[in-house]
């Protein structure tokens, strides 16, 4: 079998089998061959699928960043119709990286032109030349973890999410910044069970994770209801991810009104309407019948054309 049919094999298995069974079952086959003599060691294996390179031995790990989007870079359906199937040369390098750590921190990653529906692979963030970038160096295992502090550090995210997409401009003016709060210990955060950090998914997709970006509160005067939000992440809120909104959706009787707050699209000539990182801002809707109960709902929708009654619901307050 081609290599490249072998993996469309291993894909459609993993989703069918769902990717925890089959990584089980490779279990045993990663071990043995590693142990075996000419066997391409682990952080070499940036060709084969990350379930098959690291999955194997590395299970939960490999099941969190499956569900999240540094997987499906290549994948995905917005990033699909946006780059016309990555026949946009400029667009594929950061969606189907090689190692980060090579080309250095400053740089974009170079593009991997191979194995290209695994995305964001473990090694290109964690390959290194002789083993893997890690917290701490650990002489026997079979990866061969080095302590590599630049892996841990905030510029490590800096060579995909800045040069396109401009985290860092809006980052470097948070509060999160100045109090040494990382990227990572927001969309990394700490296990439960205090072993490592969780590889995902932790951005717009998640709802549990979206609710923490804004507080918010609420009042009311017989002629407004007044919103006030503030922005809790370490960037604009929504963030860069252009479909993402944040929806104020005003109810009062049978009339709605709506405060909408989006990424302005390429070519649309409108101040950007977002949250600036720890900004508070006041929201106002106009009663018009002040004895009729009126409600305003906080929605996060992922996606332009996800209906209301599917959109995360963030907060809900009414005058009743
Ligand atoms: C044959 C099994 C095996 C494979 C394959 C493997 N690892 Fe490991 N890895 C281990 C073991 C065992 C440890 C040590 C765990 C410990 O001592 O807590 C380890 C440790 C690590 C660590 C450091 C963990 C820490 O506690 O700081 C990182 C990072 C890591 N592996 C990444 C990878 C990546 C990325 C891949 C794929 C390129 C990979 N590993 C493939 C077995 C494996
Ligand atoms: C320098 C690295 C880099 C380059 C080059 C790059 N991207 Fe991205 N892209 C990212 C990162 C990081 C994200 C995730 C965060 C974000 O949306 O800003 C992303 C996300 C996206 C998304 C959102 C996907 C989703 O899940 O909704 C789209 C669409 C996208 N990119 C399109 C493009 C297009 C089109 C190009 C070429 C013109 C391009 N990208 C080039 C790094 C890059
Ligand atoms: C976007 C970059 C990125 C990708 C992709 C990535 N990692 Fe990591 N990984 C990190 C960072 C950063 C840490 C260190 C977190 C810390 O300790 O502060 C880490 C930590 C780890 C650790 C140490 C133990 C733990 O659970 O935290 C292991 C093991 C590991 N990664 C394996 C993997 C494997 C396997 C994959 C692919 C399925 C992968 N990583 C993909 C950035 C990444
Ligand atoms: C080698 C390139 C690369 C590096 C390094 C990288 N990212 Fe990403 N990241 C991407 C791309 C590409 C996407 C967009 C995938 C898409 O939606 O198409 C993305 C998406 C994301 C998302 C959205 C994930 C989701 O599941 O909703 C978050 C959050 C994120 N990155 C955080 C980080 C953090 C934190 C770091 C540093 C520890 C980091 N990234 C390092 C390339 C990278
Ligand atoms: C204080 C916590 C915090 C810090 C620090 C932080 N973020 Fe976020 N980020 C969030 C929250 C909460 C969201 C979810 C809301 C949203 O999608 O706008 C988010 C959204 C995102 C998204 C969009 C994900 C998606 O799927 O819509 C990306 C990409 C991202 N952050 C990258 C970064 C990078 C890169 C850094 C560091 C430069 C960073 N973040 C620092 C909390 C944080």
């Amino acid at each position: 079998m081609a290599p490249q049919a072998a993996i469309s094999t291993f894909r459609a298995a993993a989703a069918a089998a769902s990717v925890l069974g089959v990584i089980a079952g490779l279990l045993a086959a990663q071990g043995e061959s590693t142990s075996r003599p000419g066997a391409v060691p682990p952080w070499k294996r940036i060709g084969e699928p990350s379930v098959v390179a690291c999955g194997g031995c590395h299970i939960e790990v490999t099941r969190e960043w499956s569900a999240s989007l540094h997987a499906k870079a290549w994948t995905n359906q917005n990033v699909r119709v946006a780059t016309k199937d990555f026949s946009m040369p400029g667009c594929r390098a950061c969606h189907s990286p090689m190692p980060m750590l090579a080309t250095g921190l400053e740089e974009r990653p170079a593009f991997r032109d191979y194995n290209h529906e695994d995305g964001v692979h473990c090694l290109s963030c964690h390959g290194i030349d002789n083993g893997v970038a890690a917290a701490r160096t650990i002489e026997d295992a079979p990866c061969r973890p080095r302590l590599e502090p630049k892996l841990l550090d905030v510029a490590s995210c800096y060579p995909c999410h800045q040069p396109t997409h401009q985290a860092y401009d809006e980052y470097y003016t948070s509060k999160a910044f100045r109090e040494g709060r990382k990227c990572a210990d927001c969309h990394m955060p700490a296990r439960a069970d205090g072993k490592g950090r969780s590889h995902g998914p932790h951005g717009g997709l998640n709802r549990e994770f979206v609710r923490k970006a804004v507080e918010a509160s609420f009042s009311a005067t017989a002629d407004e209801v007044k919103v006030t939000v503030t922005n809790r992440t370490g960037h604009k809120f929504p963030g860069e991810i252009p479909s993402r909104s944040f929806v104020l959706r005003f109810e009062e009787g049978e009339r709605r009104e709506y405060i909408s707050l989006r990424r302005p699209n390429k070519g649309e000539s409108i101040p950007d309407p977002r949250l600036t990182p720890d900004e508070t801002r006041v929201l106002t809707f106009r009663r018009t019948a002040a004895t009729a109960p009126a409600t305003v709902r906080l929605l996060f929708k992922p996606f332009p054309l996800t209906p209301d009654d599917e959109a995360m619901e963030l907060a809900v307050w009414s005058t009743k």
